[in-house]
């Protein structure tokens, strides 16, 4: 009885989400790749009918670990896109390594020059 009251609560909220202009919920995936060989290196892309695209790839780096030892280490680079409502189009393009996560987008607030 719990269950069929929990699944007629769920299916009232779907059915009253709020309906806007986005046809976002009708996305096609238009292509879908990857690839992993299980010990470090990856890759994949993917691109949709409503203008998402995102790939990245990693392997693995010889890195120093805090006490200088010799460790391996993912690292990481990729992009994703998408386009806004009016048309816009944003890019990140982003490395992930041994310094950090470093996105990178013309839309993106860069560190100040140093006066
Ligand atoms: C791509 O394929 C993977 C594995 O089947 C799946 O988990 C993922 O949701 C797919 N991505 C898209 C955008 O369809």
């Amino acid at each position: 009885m719990f269950k069929l009251f929990v699944l007629a609560v769920a299916l009232t909220c779907i059915s009253a989400a709020p309906q806007g202009q986005s046809t976002d919920g009708q996305a096609q995936t238009l292509s879908n790749t990857s690839s992993d060989d299980g010990v470090g290196n990856f890759a994949y892309a993917f691109e949709t009918s409503n203008s998402i695209k995102a790939e990245a790839k990693g392997s693995l780096k010889q890195l120093k670990d805090d006490q200088g030892k010799e460790t391996a280490g993912e690292v990481q680079q990729g992009s994703y896109s998408w386009t806004d409502a009016s048309g816009t189009t944003y890019e990140v393009k982003w490395i992930a390594d041994e310094n950090g996560f470093q996105p990178q987008g013309a839309h993106l607030p860069t560190t100040p020059k140093a006066p």
